[in-house]
């Protein structure tokens, strides 16, 4: 099967790139591949194209220049934040943060307690939600960074970021408050400052742009410690030579998605829409977070006596791509850590996929997909 036959819904895990992303990268490596710091025409070339690419993606997410710093992706924004202030900070000050997390919190907050800080973990309800409450519960006067993700990434699930955003200020107003909008940057549209985020974990590979590249929005009034230690470059921030044409077309690439939102984001939940409809009239199956807000990409599904790791092979072999949830914890093999915060019976666990469309897919996509997962189910009972 040739990949233009194979139908791709891990959109979540990642997305082809954009063309526009493509040309991008491929005429900013001609025209800026020089390094961004050195002294001569080729170099300031460089770094008129880095400085241009950061007041772009700034302008569209309504943000400082001064207030984005380009990252290897969401992984090296959540682990900059989350761990960076604990570094020279007293053992008895703690954060704050959730069980459904990716692992890049995750395994962050280990790290943060493994210093000897106390990490409370807020839970979720058995529908993927963190609620308001169950949050600033953990907070308290010795809470220095608190972080929760924008929506989930295996269930899409949206959580209650600016309600939250606020009750912590009043709670605490030196927390800093991190979300992870790698997902949730998809396909809603956000703005920070707006929803009291003071920091923020965004990855180009989820939109369309390169992977290898992202970047930390960070409000103006932090300056976090450089994580990374050697030369001066991202505003003294982060030290290491700057990846220009992975940022230009990162930037390409959102710029792309920001225009063209409204027509991609609804196709999405159109083809969900009837993906999901479809589903649920010919088989038995649980959609998770079916009754409240998710993002429009995501599609959890819980298939009754059906071993999704022999479901997705079959899907594969069928020409349909998708996923048991996030892509590292499938490659691990482990249960999912979010199905189990949502105590999902331990029967139903290895039930589920993820189903994510993206900005590569098109109408009738999900009545196509609905057809292939049918014939599988029905094929496997
Ligand atoms: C919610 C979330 N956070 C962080 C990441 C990691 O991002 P990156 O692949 O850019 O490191 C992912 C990627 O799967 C994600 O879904």
């Amino acid at each position: 099967m040739k990949n233009k036959d194979y139908l791709y819904l891990d959109h979540a895990a990642s997305t082809p790139m954009r063309k526009a992303a493509i040309t991008e990268y491929v005429n900013a490596e001609s025209f800026g591949f020089a390094n961004s710091s050195g002294g001569h025409k080729l170099s300031r070339d460089s770094k008129n194209l880095l400085e241009d690419s950061r007041e772009k993606i700034a302008s569209l997410l309504d943000v400082a220049p001064g207030e984005i710093i380009f990252t290897s992706g969401g992984t090296e924004a959540d682990n900059w934040t989350i761990k960076s202030l604990f570094t020279s900070t007293k053992l008895d000050e703690n954060l704050v943060t959730s069980n459904i997390e990716h692992e890049a919190v995750l395994a962050s907050a280990e790290w943060v307690s493994s210093l000897g800080h106390k990490v409370n973990y807020a839970k979720s309800n058995n529908e993927g939600l963190v609620e308001e409450d169950e949050f600033l519960d953990h907070v308290n006067e010795k809470t220095i960074v608190a972080s929760l993700m924008w929506g989930n990434n295996e269930t899409g699930v949206i959580q209650p970021i600016s309600q939250i955003s606020k009750a912590l200020k009043s709670a605490n107003e030196s927390t800093l408050f991190h979300s992870d909008v790698v997902q949730g940057i998809i396909s809603e549209n956000i703005n920070f400052h707006n929803s009291g985020i003071e920091s923020a974990a965004i990855s180009a590979h989820k939109i369309g742009g390169p992977k290898g590249v992202g970047a930390m929005f960070i409000n103006n009034k932090y300056k976090l410690p450089s994580f990374f230690h050697g030369g001066k470059q991202e505003l003294e921030r982060r030290a290491g030579t700057v990846d220009v044409p992975g940022i230009a077309s990162f930037a390409a690439a959102l710029e792309e998605q920001q225009n063209k939102f409204d027509d991609e984001v609804g196709m999405m939940k159109e083809e969900r829409e009837i993906f999901e409809d479809k589903l649920k009239n010919s088989l038995e199956v649980v959609i998770v977070g079916d009754s409240i807000d998710r993002l429009p990409h995501i599609s959890n599904i819980q298939f009754a006596d059906i071993n999704s790791e022999v479901l997705l092979i079959e899907l594969d072999l069928n020409g349909l791509g998708v996923s048991r949830g996030s892509a590292c914890a499938s490659g691990a093999q482990k249960p999912s850590h979010v199905l189990e915060a949502m105590n999902v019976d331990e029967k139903f666990i290895n039930n589920h996929l993820r189903f994510s469309f993206g900005w590569s897919n098109q109408k009738g996509d999900g009545s196509k997909a609905a057809d292939i997962v049918i014939k599988a189910v029905q094929g496997m009972k």
